[in-house]
């Protein structure tokens, strides 16, 4: 059996190495600091190892009622591994109070916005312990490398055509005056917090109308950090129209061109806007799955 216990940041080295050879899907490894130990806007993250004769195995992670992710390194998968530390977090949620648990759809800081549909093992393995479909979410692929609708010129176009119109477009100051009020006000929800994490790492353009108020903002990096995901992003409703929105999608895709081959547009609501602006080189689903605790 193994020996379930809470992680801690010492355990940040073997928990990479697991979830590398775990997560054949998603880039966790690489934000495994900010899934396993960071918070979200729905709480402190709690997250466990397993351990098998001292080797850590096995990772997961909740906040609230959302499982964050669970993996088991493969040569120690189908030994109940999984299982305990399933139990684990269902048991934690439950004692918490919540009322279910879901899989990894937490607003603010989400590995992805479900489990990848192709990774049918898991979902299979979840369904078989009582996990119930509850929806699906969809990650947009932009390409950033030979994609003539996404380049520094064709960015700068777009920032002057909305300079044209009295809108000062540039990239957000640590401290933009005025913007985390605005998008608490116009869209809520964890928006404002994963574009404070997002200003940190200098990932947010703004376009400021002429009296000085936010009329539209546009974020990478704010959840899984270092992979230059894409959004938040938004326009207030009196500025709407005026291609701002593609102006700061395309001063984002600009800067994480420097890093990256694709750019991921996670959780997306308006698939067109994206495909007109930018191209859609591919989409990725994920189911969300959950268990009744009660
Ligand atoms: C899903 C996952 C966590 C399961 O881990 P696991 O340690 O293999 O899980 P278990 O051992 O508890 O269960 C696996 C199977 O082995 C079986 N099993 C459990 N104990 C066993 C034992 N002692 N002997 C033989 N079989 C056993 C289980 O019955 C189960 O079979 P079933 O699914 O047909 O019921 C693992 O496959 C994984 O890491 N997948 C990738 C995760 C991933 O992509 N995460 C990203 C999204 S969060």
């Amino acid at each position: 059996m193994p020996s379930i216990a809470r992680l801690t940041r010492a355990d940040l080295v073997e928990a990479r190495a697991v979830l590398a050879d775990a997560c054949a899907f998603d880039r966790a490894a690489e934000v495994a600091e900010e899934k396993l130990f960071e918070p979200a806007p729905a709480g402190e993250a709690v997250a466990w190892g397993a351990r098998v004769g001292g080797a850590l195995v096995g990772v997961t992670a909740v906040t609230a009622d959302r499982l964050r992710l669970i993996a088991v390194a493969p040569d120690a998968r189908r030994r109940g591994v999984g299982a305990a530390l399933l139990e684990t977090a269902e048991a934690h949620a439950r004692a918490a109070g919540a009322p279910r648990l879901r899989t990894l759809d937490l607003p603010g800081n989400y590995l992805a916005p479900g489990i990848d549909v192709r990774n049918t093992d898991t979902i299979a393995w979840l369904q078989k312990r009582g996990w119930v479909r509850h929806g699906e979410n969809v990650n947009l692929r932009v390409a950033l490398r030979g994609n003539p609708q996404v380049s520094a010129a064709r960015a700068a176009a777009a920032a002057d055509a909305a300079r044209a119109r009295g809108y000062d477009v540039r990239r957000a100051r640590p401290d933009e005056p005025g913007l985390l009020e605005a998008v608490a006000a116009d869209f809520g929800g964890a928006w404002p917090w994963e574009i404070a994490r997002a200003l940190a790492g200098g990932g947010v353009h703004v376009a400021i109308a002429p009296g000085g108020a936010i009329a539209s903002f546009a974020a990478h990096d704010g959840n899984n950090r270092g992979l230059g995901w894409f959004g938040p992003a938004g326009t207030h409703p009196d500025h709407r129209g005026l291609r701002l929105a593609e102006a700061l999608l395309l001063a984002c895709l600009v800067d994480v061109a420097a890093r990256e081959a694709t750019c991921e547009v996670a959780w997306i609501g308006p698939r067109r806007f994206y495909e007109h602006a930018a191209g859609v080189a591919g989409d990725r689903h994920f189911l969300v799955l959950q268990k009744d605790l009660t």
